[in-house]
This record gives structure tokens, sequence and C-alpha cells, in this order.
């Protein structure tokens, strides 16, 4: 019989290849190419299931001219290059990464966190370029962290990992902004307390931001709610471009609105908004939330399960629009 024929969009492990290749007739794009649209959609033609990265949208133009597509899996755990409801509408099975990544998610988070608010990034900087010449009382005085208060926005998994790094490694007073309450015991572990967004603004001395990216939560933050922060708060986004009005927070950093910021996720990346290179109390880096070995091999493994989960077993793991599957 036979294989099924599969895409992989861009370059994974090469053992993940090799799992795939037992199931599937594999084209796989190792070199790494940055395809155009038609390319991509050249490529798909054909392929009953795609391994995405979450750099390629999947929309209603693309599922009209890819009908044999049945099967997108993400290496990702967000999926808003994903329209769920057209991949739903066109009976196309949507998977994501979730889990596999939260710890090193969260550690990213903390460490971003840590990085800004004790201004690590601008002090090597400063000594790189040969400018240390000597001791002064408030030379990179930052902000504490230990025993300060800790803000997260979007309290699902890796907010919650954010949250216990705070609470029970550095006696950090935790508060959240999210959609629904967590459950008593969750609140407890994590020792956090939910407020409102305004609340949270005017309060935490570090705000992380750890929202998924849709249309609602476009410029989550922007000009109206850095206003709101003290001037000495840290705000660390390792949630989604877009979520941050970046060009407002260059802004606020410049004018020392806010003490200083660390960022993961840019609008528009992998381009940087200009300003954001200029200022110095802010702490860049590109998208590595996830970046450790472990974690990327094993979020390819779980984009990999998903294909022969579904197209092999008819049992994907982690469905994101299980209607499909009735
Ligand atoms: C990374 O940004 C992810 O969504 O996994």
């Amino acid at each position: 019989m036979n294989k099924p024929k599969i895409l992989v969009a861009r370059a994974i492990f090469p053992e993940v290849i090799d799992r795939l290749a037992v199931h599937f007739e594999v084209e796989s794009n190792q070199a790494d190419d940055l395809w155009s649209r038609p390319e991509f959609f050249a490529h798909l033609q054909g392929k009953q299931g795609v391994f995405t990265t979450g750099d390629q949208r999947i929309d209603a133009e693309l599922l009209a001219a890819c009908p044999d597509l049945k099967i997108c899996a993400n290496m990702a755990v967000g999926y808003n290059n994903f329209d769920l409801d057209a991949m739903t509408a066109a009976g196309v099975l949507a998977t994501n990464a979730p889990n596999v990544l939260t710890e090193t998610t969260a550690d990213l988070g903390f460490a971003l966190l840590m990085a800004a608010a004790r201004r690590v990034a601008e002090s090597e900087h400063f000594l790189r370029a040969g400018k240390w010449t000597r001791w002064s009382y408030d030379m990179f005085a930052g902000s504490d962290v230990y025993g300060s208060t800790l803000g997260i926005i979007g309290m699902g998994r890796i907010g919650q990992g954010i949250a216990r790094r705070g609470a029970l490694g550095f006696d950090m007073k935790v508060i959240y902004h999210n959609r629904s309450q967590l459950d008593a015991v969750t609140e407890a572990q994590c020792k956090a307390r939910l407020v409102s967004k305004k609340e949270l603004l005017q309060t935490a001395d570090h705000v992380v931001l750890v929202v998924p990216y849709s249309a609602a939560s476009h410029h989550t933050i922007g000009a109206a709610e850095l206003a709101l922060m003290k001037p000495t708060a840290t705000l660390v986004n390792i949630a989604r471009g877009g979520i941050v009005d970046d060009a407002a927070l260059a802004k606020a950093l410049k004018e020392g609105r806010i003490g200083a910021a660390g960022l993961d996720v840019f609008e528009g990346e992998p381009k940087v908004h200009p300003d954001l290179l200029t200022v110095p109390n802010v702490v860049l880096t590109p998208h590595i939330g996830s970046a450790t070995r472990p974690t990327r091999l094993a979020m390819s493994n779980l984009a990999a399960d998903n294909l022969i989960g579904f197209l092999v077993n008819g049992k994907p793991l982690t469905p994101l629009n299980p209607a499909v599957l009735a």
C-alpha cells in the first residue's frame, strides 16, 4: 500500500524525519529555504499532512488550493498561524505542541525578567565596550526581584510556571489577570491572586505577558497600559508579537516611564522596531522561549506523533479542532 504523503515545511531534526519516513512519503525542506506562498502551495500539492513551525499561514485560500490536505501539525504551542474556523469548515485537523515546552519557556520568561530588572544586558554591553573604568554607587542600579510583586497576564500553563518560580523561588507576591479564575488548588500552588488588569498594571513590580495572540489580545499593552505601570516596573513579553505595541513601548522606555523590558517576541518579527534596538534598558532575544535541544526535540516529536496518530491510527494526541474527528 502507498504511504500517505506529507510535507515538512522547515528544517527539523533528522531523527524526526527518519521517524516520519517509516510511515510516510516525506518531502522535507531540510535546506530550510524560506518559501513564498505560491512555492509553499506548490510543495503542498498531493500532500495529506503538513508539519508546520508556526511561520506558515494556513487559511481558506491555502485550503482551497490544497484539497488533499487533511492535517496541519504545528511544532509550537501557539497557533495564531492557523485560521481554525477555516480549517474546521474544510474538515482539516489542526494540532499544536503544548505541555512539552512549558518549563523551558517559563525559564526564559524568568531569565528575561531577571536580566531586564537587574540590567544584565545593558551592563554587559557597557563592559564589553571598555567603558568600565571605575565603580560608582548607583552604576546600573536596577529593581529588586526577590520579595517583589509579580503580575502575570495570561495564566495558562506557562504563566503558572512563572508564578511558581516567583512564589516558591523568589518569595514574590503573585497577582494575575486571566479570562477565568484558576481553581483554588492551582491558585494555592502558585500562591496567586486574581486581580483586574488595571490593578495588576498599577501594583506589579514586574509584568509578564503570556496570553495567546488573537484580534482580542492585539495590543494588550499599549500607551494607556504603559502609563498605568510603575516608573520602575519591568515588562516581559514571551507571548507573541502584537500583544505589545512595540512603538509605544520603545517610547515609554526611552522616556523612563517604565524601568526596563525583556522581549522575546516582536510585531512583524524577525524585523524588530528600530527604536527598540536603540533604547538601552531592554533585553532582546530572537524568539527562543522554547529553545533548548531536548524541548525542541520533544516539540517536533509531538508534531510527528500527531501526524502519525491521525493519518496512520486515526488518533491525534493534541487536536485543536476535534470536531473534525467526529
Ligand atoms: C512558540 O512561540 C510556540 O508557540 O511554541
